[in-house]
């Protein structure tokens, strides 16, 4: 109850903040262009060597704090122009409506790199119509726990499929000169108390399973700008961690863009400038002029630490070529159609089909006389969850819109909201006797949000609203909309089909019931564990005990109530040992497994060639790779796509690895009795693991499995690869 209460009042606050012009939902950006007096020929890193030197030390000082909540501050003297930037990964934020995506999560279920990049780019272009030159994701933290409240906002539970997401995603927002952000560095891995809980967690396992999408979003995605995290990490805050910032980031990954602090977590002046911050967001609390100079005055800082990050920022706009250009560009929609479709097609992609039993899906129209649908959720469908990720979109049509647009009177639909999951009598008595039921449960966007972490089980009384559906009509249609797993364990045994639904964008509720009547065939396939209970993972056992339970105090941390400014270890004993790893590790079954998801066709897997059964780790080392192919036949009577997954074992090691890491996918789509290669490739980085004693990643040589199949626990083909090593022999 205190719960509710708190999470409503944050939420009406976020909404009056969003309102006014704070948070510049409604603002439209007026068009300008202030270009710099500079020689457009020179190189990004000559022309921020110019700017740079004919700043002043309190220009330069005040750069280093944003203004307006979302701008990077300009030097009208020199004609810099300010620089706006918006959230994030499922649109366009601020700067009024925009179109709605899928969340990272649901895009992360269609496993379709190129759909990603389409996304990416498609945010990009609208954020150039708008005038915004920076966009404010996409988040990559792991999905270590299945209660973190942002885990809808990120890409999952694996490092691996998160960094190729972010690598399409990236590619498609910066192939329209927009700069992308990737966040939260490091280790914002849930909400609970996102302020003061130090994530404890030991180099292996931040190499493994924390840090590699963050690589990847660098070296692969050329990412320009990278957002520090809320948290300390090994006792020292994000914003001023010099091992992640400095020695990681810059030093062995080679990033060359910024640095922008998360909103309102910077903590100190000298400790940020010296870690490698570039910026604090949203303004220059620790970051200005006047705490600048009392610690040059005291001898703690001298002028090359503003120079530096001054110097960072602008090289990156400048190539990006956001000082070059005016604000908005008239080629690109703020919204459209087109836009909206290629949402639609994500959601599409999203869905994951948990359950089929008897091939209960897709429905047959003409079999149904009378459909009741039950639930509040199908008439106000959670599109995305709450927070900084939440788009206005200008259209959303939900669950019930969906399926009464796409069956167009041809039966009955009765729509029972079930007031606080309540159903009475005579309502029991309506569900027993229709032809089909769908029930429509999952969390709203104040249940499930940014700042706080959400309940295992579904809210209220969701869970014992399902048992009376089913209980009175067997032929119950589940659809879960929530950004990551839930309590199934309890009610799914007596149901035929359940869907995963996510929160799809604006236009989920079409793309449930294109799936629900067979327009198009599910093809996404989940990018966590559901487990059958929450104490199944190798993480819930070291977390909080009632994650759910929201205070003011974690909400706001330590800028707003320094004497609740206690930092407490949270710590990652489970180690890599994150989702599938733990579970198939561990030999514990879960309810649906990593990978997984049904489609109404069939696909058969044949045919695998490899490049190699043998080969020197010199030669991999040499960027040599093992190529692998695999022929996939859609052998039913539907077209439908797959999705191959290929995972690496390590039989042979010296350290404890877990059972399996994905490390290769594709997704294909095929007409029946199609048949088509996939092609994945593996070299030197997917067989090592990171040595924390000598610092360095290892690949030891001996025999290593190559598993491929639908999903982490279907494997079709375990072949054996060998690795040798001339110098050891
Ligand atoms: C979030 C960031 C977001 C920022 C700006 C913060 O609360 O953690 O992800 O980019 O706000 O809105």
């Amino acid at each position: 109850m205190f719960n509710g209460i708190v999470k409503k009042w944050l939420h009406r606050k976020m909404r009056e903040e969003s309102n006014s012009s704070l948070l510049m939902f409604n603002k439209r950006l007026d068009d300008s262009h202030m270009v710099p007096d500079i020689d457009p020929t020179l190189t990004p890193e000559e022309k921020a060597d110019i700017i740079l030197s004919q700043l002043t030390f309190s220009e330069k000082a005040e750069l280093l704090g944003g203004t307006e909540r979302m701008a990077i501050k300009g030097i009208p003297r020199l004609k810099i122009p300010k620089i706006w930037t918006t959230d994030a990964s499922a649109g366009v934020r601020c700067f009024q409506r925009a179109t709605a995506f899928p969340v990272p999560i649901a895009m992360a279920a269609s496993w379709n790199r190129e759909m990603l990049y389409k996304i990416g780019e498609t945010i990009g272009k609208e954020c150039r119509a708008k005038g915004v030159s920076v966009l404010l994701g996409p988040g990559v933290n792991i999905y270590r726990v299945p209660t973190a409240g942002r885990n809808f906002e990120y890409f999952g539970e694996d490092p691996f499929l998160s960094g190729e997401m972010a690598v399409s995603y990236i590619k498609g927002v910066q192939s329209k000169g927009v700069i992308a952000t990737v966040k939260h560095f490091a280790c914002n891995n849930s909400e609970y108390d996102r302020h003061k809980m130090n994530s404890k967690v030991d180099e292996r396992t931040l190499r493994e399973i924390y840090l590699p999408a963050f690589k990847s979003a660098i070296q692969k995605g050329g990412v320009k700008s990278v957002m520090s995290a809320y948290n300390p990490v090994n006792g020292v805050y994000a914003s001023e961690n010099r091992h992640l910032l400095t020695e990681i980031l810059r030093d062995e990954w080679g990033f060359d863009g910024y640095v922008v602090s998360d909103w309102i977590s910077v903590y100190s002046t000298v400790g940020p400038l010296k870690a490698g911050l570039d910026l604090e967001m949203p303004e220059g609390k620790y970051l200005n002029l006047k705490t600048i100079q009392q610690q040059i005055d005291n001898g703690l800082l001298n002028e090359a630490d503003i120079d530096r990050p001054v110097r960072n920022l602008l090289k990156t706009f400048f190539e990006a070529g956001v000082y070059h250009r005016p604000l908005k560009d008239k080629q690109y929609p703020e919204f459209c159609a087109q836009h909206s479709q290629i949402s639609l097609d994500a959601a599409r992609e999203s869905i994951v089909l948990l359950k089929n039993e008897h091939n209960f899906l897709p429905l047959n129209k003409s079999r149904i006389k009378k459909m009741i649908i039950v639930g509040e959720m199908a008439q106000n469908t959670t599109t995305c969850g709450g927070g900084s990720c939440r788009i206005k979109s200008h259209d959303s049509v939900s669950i019930l819109e969906g399926i009464k647009n796409e069956t167009n009177n041809e039966f009955d639909i009765e729509f029972l909201k079930a007031t606080k999951n309540r159903l009475t009598g005579s309502e029991i008595n309506r569900i027993a006797s229709a032809d089909v039921v769908l029930v429509s449960v999952g969390f709203t966007h104040v249940e499930e949000s940014e700042c706080y972490d959400k309940s295992w089980d579904l809210p209220d009384n969701q869970a014992r609203m399902i048992g009376m559906v089913a209980g009175s009509n067997p032929n119950t249609i589940i659809t879960l909309t929530t950004g990551s797993g839930v309590e199934t364990e309890s009610w799914i045994s007596n149901i035929p089909a359940v869907l995963h639904c996510f929160f799809l964008g604006e236009k989920g509720g079409t793309a449930v019931a294109d799936v629900l009547f067979g327009k198009v065939n599910p093809s996404g396939k989940l990018p966590f564990t559901m487990a059958k209970k929450w104490s199944d993972f190798g993480s819930t056992k070291y977390y909080v005990k009632k994650p759910h339970k929201t205070s003011p105090f974690r909400i706001f941390g330590p800028p707003r109530y320094p004497i609740f400014n206690k930092k407490w270890d949270l710590e990652y004993k489970e180690k890599l040992m994150v989702g599938y790893r733990h579970f198939d590790t561990q030999k514990i079954e879960p309810q649906f497994p990593f990978g997984f998801g049904l489609s109404f066709t069939e696909f058969v897997l044949s045919d695998l060639e490899l490049s190699h059964n043998k080969i020197e780790i010199s030669e991999l080392a040499a960027g040599r790779r093992v190529e692998i192919r695999v022929q996939v036949t859609n052998s039913g009577n539907r077209a439908g796509s797959e999705v191959v997954q290929l995972y690496v074992r390590d039989v042979e090691s010296s350290l404890i690895r877990p059972d399996k890491e994905l490390k290769g996918f594709g997704k294909i789509y095929l007409e029946p009795g199609e048949s088509k290669f996939i092609e994945m490739s593996i070299g030197l980085d997917d067989f090592s693991f990171f040595n924390s004693i000598t610092g360095k990643w290892v690949a030891e040589p001996g025999e290593f499995r190559l598993l491929i199949g639908n999903s982490s626990q279907n494997i079709l083909f375990n072949h054996a690869l060998i690795l040798t090593d001339k110098l050891m022999n």
